[in-house]
């Protein structure tokens, strides 16, 4: 057995001796460790995107190649109402209407459209239906928006930003193009068709368009 060291000079020797001991420790486990790499940056092309949303001239602002519309609203412009729903196309909760230059209107689904596609549009998006006042309150819904609320259309709400730019785009477009008493329920059907609600709320929504649709002068030919 070996005696312990009493003496300073042995207390300093096992310190010092410990010490380096601790040093080839840190040494060895360093050299085993990988080595410490920066993430790359990760660089995005972009390009410049002017756009008149709800009547105010937005931009030029660059934006990524790629990103999607939806993502544009919510995350630049901080207009949220527009749903991301499925994301692939199919429940057209995420639709915009785009005003084109010869006075006709259309939805434009924006969870796969790019935003860069909108460059030199103008959209509207569900926030730019109601009229406000100057301090931004809402003061009067439009025809659709407050039949959906008369005819309670919805439950969730997930689907009724899209369900309210599809059934204006409809409105719209009967007031140049009338159709005749008979073609109203296809009509609404076909407009409203593509949009999905998962509350089940179809039969109100129906009902609401109809009523807008029945009681607005001009969309409806009288029969000859
Ligand atoms: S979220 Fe765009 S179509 Fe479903
Ligand atoms: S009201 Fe819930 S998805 Fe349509």
């Amino acid at each position: 057995m070996t005696a312990p060291n009493q003496t300073a000079g042995g207390v300093e020797a096992n310190a010092n001796a410990n010490a380096n001991a601790n040093a080839n420790a840190n040494a060895n486990a360093n050299a085993a460790a990988p080595a410490v790499s920066e993430r790359p940056l990760t660089h995005f092309r972009t390009l410049p995107l002017s756009i008149e949303v709800n009547g105010k001239i937005v931009g030029p602002t660059e934006v990524p190649v790629g990103l999607m519309m939806i993502d544009y609203l919510h995350e630049y412009l901080h207009l949220t109402g527009s749903r991301l729903g499925c994301g692939q196309g199919i429940c057209h909760a995420c639709v915009v209407i785009v005003d084109k230059p010869d006075g006709t209107s259309e939805e434009v689904r924006t969870c796969i459209t790019g935003a860069n596609f909108f460059h030199g549009k103008s959209i509207r998006t569900i926030e730019g239906h109601a009229k406000r006042n100057e301090a931004g309150e809402v003061v009067e819904t439009s025809p659709i928006q407050q039949k959906f609320l008369e005819h309670f259309s919805f439950q969730c709400g997930y689907c009724t930003p899209g369900f309210v730019n599809a059934a204006t785009v409809l409105i719209e477009r009967l007031k140049r193009q009338p159709i005749a008493r008979g073609e109203v329920e296809s009509t609404i059907t076909e407009a409203l068709n593509a949009h999905i609600c998962r509350c089940t709320g179809y039969v109100r929504y129906y009902e609401a368009v109809k009523e807008v649709v029945l009681t607005t002068p001009g969309l409806v030919r009288e029969a000859a």
